[in-house]
């Protein structure tokens, strides 16, 4: 979901009369719609393609209603289309805006409850998250080394920690890789990259000194710095990179990072319209950002065993590919996944869904130049998009199940890291 210019510069001047940071929402309203089976599935995203509404959580036929943001323009001829398909629907959010201002005073009222939380119990600033992976360094150099990667498309450094109790040198070993936050507005996953570093590195346990013995690894908590910190100042639920190419177009900013991957690239699940939040952008790897991700990739595919690409919301463990074409080691795949679900369900608060896995395609809709078919295409043998909770909250989980979703998740990360080190350890030795 994109502004017009126009929009935004009357929304700045509105600001400073009504002093709303989330005025650009008003009149945003969020539907539920049940969805009988799959082809309900389909209506809702041709509509997401034709009137570019904003899909929250694309549901699963008899399990879990879809969500949807729709402007007030939009939202009769939305409603109409659902009733002319004989979906059911109902309000679920009034007022967007109204609900971002109220998570504002939670998280505003979370960090003055208590000033001496880590950063990974907070929904950090990109500056917090800079000063961490630069302290965690300089503090521990026999097992980090700290990577620029480069700039992104605004200048901000892209910033990652390589992880190794042998200084990356035993080529032995595995690669684990996770990234976070390549979607801006999924800030939930934030803390969990972060939380990752903090078991491997600031507080290991000592029935997990196996997980650094044997593997290493790269942590990269923000893919997409730009539009993370757009979403902190200016739309809390943006999702695509920042970029800006007068002449591709002046209308709209960025493209969708997790579209825009060199495989498949602009044939399925993504729309050529610029402005829409699947728009996959004019070339693969027209983003800086995602050119980081594909070297980081590139430059360890001989050792990467895992790469995980972690998103919010839904409580899923997708594998490729997003044209619904199985990968060759489909049985491995599944096995790493569902240990992976398994392990993180075991820790799930009671009102959470269970973990679902399965091919993306299948499981929830078709895409193509995601980070997960380009891990896979390209040779990562387990290659994965993660799914975090995001309850009945969507992209704005409260604080307080900030630690919930960090604790479980680290459970699925360190069983899957396990398990894929023993299928590494199994292919090397034949
Ligand atoms: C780790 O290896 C790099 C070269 O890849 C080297 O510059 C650095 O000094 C090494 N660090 C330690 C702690 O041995
Ligand atoms: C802008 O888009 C044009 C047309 O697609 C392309 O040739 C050019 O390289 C782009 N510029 C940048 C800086 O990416
Ligand atoms: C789906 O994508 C994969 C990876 O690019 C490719 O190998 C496969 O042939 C594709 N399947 C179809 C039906 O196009």
């Amino acid at each position: 979901m994109t502004f017009l210019p126009i929009f935004l510069c009357v929304a700045g001047f509105l600001s400073t009369v009504a002093a709303g940071k989330h005025d650009i929402y008003s009149g945003y309203s969020v539907y539920g719609v049940h969805l009988r089976d799959r082809s309900d599935q389909k209506v809702l995203y041709d509509l997401q393609i034709e009137l570019n509404v904003d899909i929250w959580d694309h549901g699963a036929p008899e399990v879990n209603d879809a969500l949807v943001m729709v402007s007030k323009e939009i939202g009769t001829k939305f409603l109409d289309k659902l009733d002319e398909n004989g979906m059911n629907h109902y309000l679920h959010l009034a007022d967007v805006a109204t609900s971002l201002e109220e998570h504002d005073r939670e998280l505003s009222n979370w960090k003055q409850s208590r000033t001496n939380r880590m950063l990974f119990e907070n929904y950090p600033t990109y500056e917090e998250v800079d000063a961490y992976l630069e302290r965690i360094a300089a503090e521990y150099p026999h097992l980090v080394t700290l990577v620029n990667a480069g700039p992104s498309f605004e200048g901000r450094p892209v910033k990652y920690l390589q992880i190794s109790s042998s200084n990356f040198t035993d080529t032995t070993k595995p690669i684990y890789f996770l990234d976070a936050t390549m979607h801006a507005r999924e800030w939930v996953t934030l803390p969990v990259a972060l939380y990752t570093i903090y078991r491997l590195v600031e507080n290991p346990r000592d029935q997990d000194r196996d997980l650094l013995e044997n593997i290493d690894w790269i942590v990269l908590p923000i893919v997409n710095p730009d539009g993370y910190v757009y979403s902190h100042t200016t739309e809390r639920l943006w999702r695509r990179t920042r970029s800006f190419n007068a002449s591709v177009t002046t209308e709209c900013w960025g493209v969708d990072a997790n579209r825009n991957f060199d495989v498949n690239f602009n044939t399925l699940g993504v729309s050529n319209n610029f402005c829409s939040n699947t728009y996959p952008g004019q070339v693969p790897f027209s983003e800086p950002e995602t050119r980081y991700v594909r070297d980081i990739i590139l430059e360890n595919i001989n050792r990467i065993q895992l790469y995980l690409n972690v998103h919010s919301h839904g409580n899923y463990v997708l594998f490729g590919y997003g044209n619904a074409t199985l990968p060759p080691n489909v049985v491995q795949l599944h096995h790493v996944a569902a240990t992976m679900g398994a392990a993180i369900d075991t820790k799930k608060l009671p009102q959470a869904r269970y973990y679902l896995i399965g091919n993306s395609n299948m499981a929830l809709y078709g895409s193509s130049g995601s980070a997960q078919d380009y891990g896979q295409f390209v040779g990562v043998p387990f290659s994965y998009t993660l799914e975090l909770p995001g309850y009945t909250y969507s992209f704005q989980v409260p604080p307080q199940y900030i630690n919930q979703i960090n604790t479980e998740t680290w459970e699925g990360i360190a069983a899957s890291a396990r398990l894929a080190n023993l299928y590494y350890r199994a292919r090397n030795s034949n």
